[in-house]
């Protein structure tokens, strides 16, 4: 049999808190990534963009209209504007119900979520808009440096991996510091089943350690082929138990979910 070359393991399914536990929090909070931790998440997901005045902060759109009380975009505002920021919807446009004061749910930096969570549960972030965010690559590589965030926790397990849609993005993070796992994210249309050609395979083999995928379109053989490439399989964003535990069984290597307690609800 062949051997697993990957910091990823291949024997584990990893849950992967999506935007925290943003079920039950607003998305990108940090009542969302201490409720992830504390329901034993494996990874925390969240989705970082660039302050006018160059700071790294937690949201996943590029305005701040859906998640706050506020509009217009990040790129545009500094660090501080930001903070006077209440991140206060959960998905689906619902107004939350805080069950913190109101100070916790302010616009998080990238730096106050590692500083408050993170001792256990680790990070997969997402890097979007790259484009617009001159230098964020780079800008992401020094924080990570800077924080210690780059290789193994004492379990083996990486303690950040950076994963994007954006190809470019991925290939000057590999470039800037190789020894940081990258996911490419790959999504499919509803009904389609997940394929990927052999020489993008081999271009996704130059940079990164695996791929995110639309978790309906992936099928066990898909797993399989990819996982002899050497790649781990992650699935998003699943919020359905049986899907959950079908995944699973393919074995995927993570999922992304809402809820990082999907499959701890059966009584
Ligand atoms: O888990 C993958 C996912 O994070 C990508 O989609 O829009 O939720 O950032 P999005
Ligand atoms: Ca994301």
């Amino acid at each position: 049999s062949s051997t697993w070359d990957n910091p990823i393991p291949k024997d584990e399914f990893l849950v992967v808190a999506h935007r925290g536990a943003s079920t039950y929090e607003p998305e990108n909070t940090l009542p969302a990534f201490k409720l992830a931790e504390n329901l034993d998440a494996d990874y925390i997901e969240l989705d970082i963009q660039l302050t006018k005045d160059g700071e790294l902060v937690v949201m996943h759109d590029k305005d701040v209209k859906r998640t706050t009380e506020s509009e217009g975009k990040i790129q545009q505002a500094t660090v501080a504007e930001l903070k006077q920021l209440t991140a206060d919807e959960k998905k689906g446009g619902e107004k939350a119900d805080h069950t913190l004061p109101e100070e916790a749910y302010k616009v998080p930096t990238l730096k106050e979520v590692i500083e408050a969570v993170g001792e256990r549960v680790h990070f997969i972030i997402e890097l979007k808009n790259t484009k617009e965010y001159i230098g964020i690559e780079a800008k992401l590589v020094e924080f990570m440096e800077e924080h210690a965030l780059i290789g193994p926790d004492q379990n083996g397990m990486p303690k950040v991996i950076v994963h994007s849609f954006n190809k470019r993005a991925l290939k000057q993070i590999h470039k800037l510091a190789p020894n940081i796992p990258l996911l490419q994210l790959i999504s499919f249309d509803e009904g389609e089943e997940a394929e990927v050609d052999e020489k993008e395979v081999q271009d996704i083999q130059t940079y990164a350690k695996g791929i995110g995928v639309t978790y309906e379109a992936l099928t066990p053989a898909f797993v399989n082929t990819m996982h002899g490439k050497n790649l781990a399989v992650f699935a998003y964003t699943v919020n359905d138990e049986t899907a959950a535990l079908r995944l699973q069984a393919m074995g995927v290597n993570g999922i992304h979910t809402d809820q990082p307690d999907l499959l701890k609800e059966e009584g």
